[in-house]
């Protein structure tokens, strides 16, 4: 059992994710926290308190931060619409946030909990977590691991080298990176392969609920955007695939690897510069490459799609039952 935290900026693939961790038997969400990135911290946060109505989901959702730490924010118009997630009828909200700031929920949750029991998952910038390391210091030995989607090691989304999670916070995701607890980056390699397909969207058609009505609202959306903007067969599904790697770890090949943020470069700012420990072609005793030696990170690479889309309809099955 993964007892996790999702902190997310939903965003149609997060709204996926927080219907996969809530959906399985694997997972007990303890969580949810928003975070500024697709769209405004109102909005976001809005967005996920109704994909909980929606979808019968009764967690803890706290609101986190309105801004990255140093630059301004991007919002994400051309991809997830006006709202952050255009698409759907969204139903008024009814329920309350938790009262505390998220950085407050996330520090107070790791601390209550046993150490090493709690594993945090952030899907939007990872503002939210730099600052909770920066607040209280010690969640950092006591969390058990954190499984982010972010990144890449070939190219990027924003830019041709940076991906929009590090991109809008490349500070937050620095201070991430470098924190001493274990760090799985989901990156766009990975995320790419987990495509919600015709395949995958005719199996949820056939679950016939509301739950499996709004997620073909959002594939519906997000897939037009995907095609207009990249050029895409079918929606990515990215931050459920963090969630999809801690029900069953067999979905996705991870490799250890350095992963350091490019907080400076002209062209390359917010990119992951990954050091895999097992692919040689490097000389690597100084200067720069010798501080990118520490493999304690690991890298995903390659999904196991049928099973990832497995994962994926069952959850949906699972709260068409509620
Ligand atoms: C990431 O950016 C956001 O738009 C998505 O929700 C995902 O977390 C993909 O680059
Ligand atoms: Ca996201």
């Amino acid at each position: 059992m993964e007892r996790i935290i999702l902190d997310c900026d939903p965003g149609h693939d997060d709204a996926i994710a927080i219907l996969l961790a809530a959906g399985s038997d694997a997972i007990e969400l303890l969580g949810i926290t928003t975070v500024a990135g697709n769209n405004t911290i109102d909005n976001v946060t809005t967005n996920a308190q109704a994909v909980c109505q929606v979808a019968g989901i009764e967690v803890p959702i706290a609101r986190g931060a309105s801004e990255p730490l140093v630059t301004p924010q991007i919002v994400s118009h051309d991809i997830h619409g006006g709202t952050g997630m255009d698409g759907p009828v969204l139903p008024e909200i009814t329920t309350q946030l938790d009262p505390r700031h998220a950085v407050d929920f996330i520090i107070d949750t790791v601390m209550a909990e046993p150490a090493q029991s709690v594993t945090l998952v952030p899907v939007g910038p990872f503002t939210n977590i730099a600052l909770a390391m920066r607040k209280e210091p010690r969640i950092v030995e006591r969390v058990k691991r954190v499984v982010a989607m972010g990144g890449s090691y070939t190219r990027g989304n924003v830019t041709p080298s940076a991906e929009y999670n590090i991109y809008v916070d490349p500070e937050a995701a620095e201070a991430v990176f470098r924190g001493a607890w274990p760090v799985t980056m989901v990156g766009l390699d990975l995320t790419h392969q987990a495509l919600a397909t015709q395949e995958l969207q005719d199996r949820v058609r056939l679950l016939d609920s509301d739950v499996a009505r709004f997620v073909l609202d959002i594939w519906g959306f997000i897939g037009k955007t995907y095609e207009d903007v990249f050029e895409f067969p079918a929606p990515p599904v990215h931050d459920a695939c963090c969630v999809a790697y801690l029900i069953d770890p067999s979905v996705m090949r991870v490799e250890p690897a350095h992963i350091a943020v490019e907080l400076h470069g002209q062209w390359t700012k917010g990119m992951t510069v990954v050091n895999f420990r097992e692919r040689a072609g490097m000389h690597h005793s100084t200067g720069v490459a010798a501080q990118l030696q520490d493999h304690r990170g690991q890298v995903a690479t390659e999904l196991n799609w049928p099973r990832f889309a497995d994962l994926v309809v069952d959850a949906i099955a699972q709260l068409s039952t509620r």
